[in-house]
């Protein structure tokens, strides 16, 4: 595979890399992506239970669709992708892990440098007071959970229609516009805007590496579009 040589020489001599990640980079953990197929989006309507407006319609209803996916998230383990990913971060002097997901598979790897676009399923928060906290339980015992203030806790998530937690974006610009590679790694690049960024790291001099199992909106504008899996081709391009 020409392409694949051609990209991991490219890689191997950057000293500056940024990463993007998405859904399909944890599919080979058995954690269902959004869009395509067995996406979550097939079977559940985002706007029922991933807006700020579904929760303060039915605040249960959303937590139970948040308690099923931490109870699935939770049996999951890294894969070789992730494990990839930390084995990088220690080679490379300059390096940047975007991830849009919120499974927490990047942490359990080991990544430690690393920007959550949409926050983090392990995470709450007070709707009332605003503090935050972790909670690892993978079932909530009683929903919708509460604040030790009294308040309604809601996922410590970015739902649509709401604003990314507050610098995020303009530091993964900071690494995006910095990086001699930025690899884009199982993201469909339709949710903005952390998608922006494919085109944001390319016009700023960066080569751009993408690996997914499928063509995207931009396969045809990157320098290498690797199509397989994220957790055979990870490895192979390290
Ligand atoms: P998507 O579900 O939109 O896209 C997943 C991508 O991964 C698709 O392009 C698949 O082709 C690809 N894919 C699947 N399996 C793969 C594998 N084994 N290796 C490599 N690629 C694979 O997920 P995201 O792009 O992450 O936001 O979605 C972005 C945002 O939309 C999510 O963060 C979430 C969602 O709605 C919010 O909830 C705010």
């Amino acid at each position: 595979m020409a392409d694949l040589d051609q990209a991991r020489r490219r890689l191997a001599e950057a000293q500056s890399v940024a990463v993007l990640t998405g859904a399909g980079i944890s599919a080979e953990s058995g954690i269902p992506t959004f869009r395509g197929s067995g996406g979550l989006w097939k079977n559940y309507r985002a706007e029922d239970l991933a807006t700020p407006e579904a929760f303060a319609r039915d605040p249960r209803l959303v937590w139970e669709w948040y308690n099923w996916r931490r109870e699935s998230i939770a049996k999951a383990a890294p894969n070789p992708a992730h494990q990839a990913l930390v084995k990088l971060e220690i080679d490379k002097p300059h390096f940047t892990l975007i991830t849009q997901n919120v499974d927490g598979l990047h942490d359990l790897a080991g990544s430690g440098r690393m920007l959550k676009l949409h926050g983090d399923i392990w995470r709450m928060r007070c709707t009332s007071c605003g503090s935050n906290w972790p909670d690892r339980r993978p079932t909530l015992p009683k929903l919708p959970p509460h604040c030790a203030c009294g308040g309604l806790a809601r996922p410590g998530v970015v739902w649509f229609g709401e604003p990314l937690p507050e610098g995020i974006m303009k530091e993964a610009e900071h690494a995006a516009a910095s990086a001699h590679v930025f690899l884009v790694i199982g993201t469909s690049a339709v949710v903005y805007p952390a998608a922006g960024l494919v085109p944001f790291a390319k016009q700023s001099g960066a080569s751009v590496i993408e690996i997914n199992t499928e063509s995207t909106a931009f396969s045809g504008s990157v320098d290498f579009a690797l199509q397989g899996p994220a957790g055979e081709l990870l490895p192979k391009l390290l």
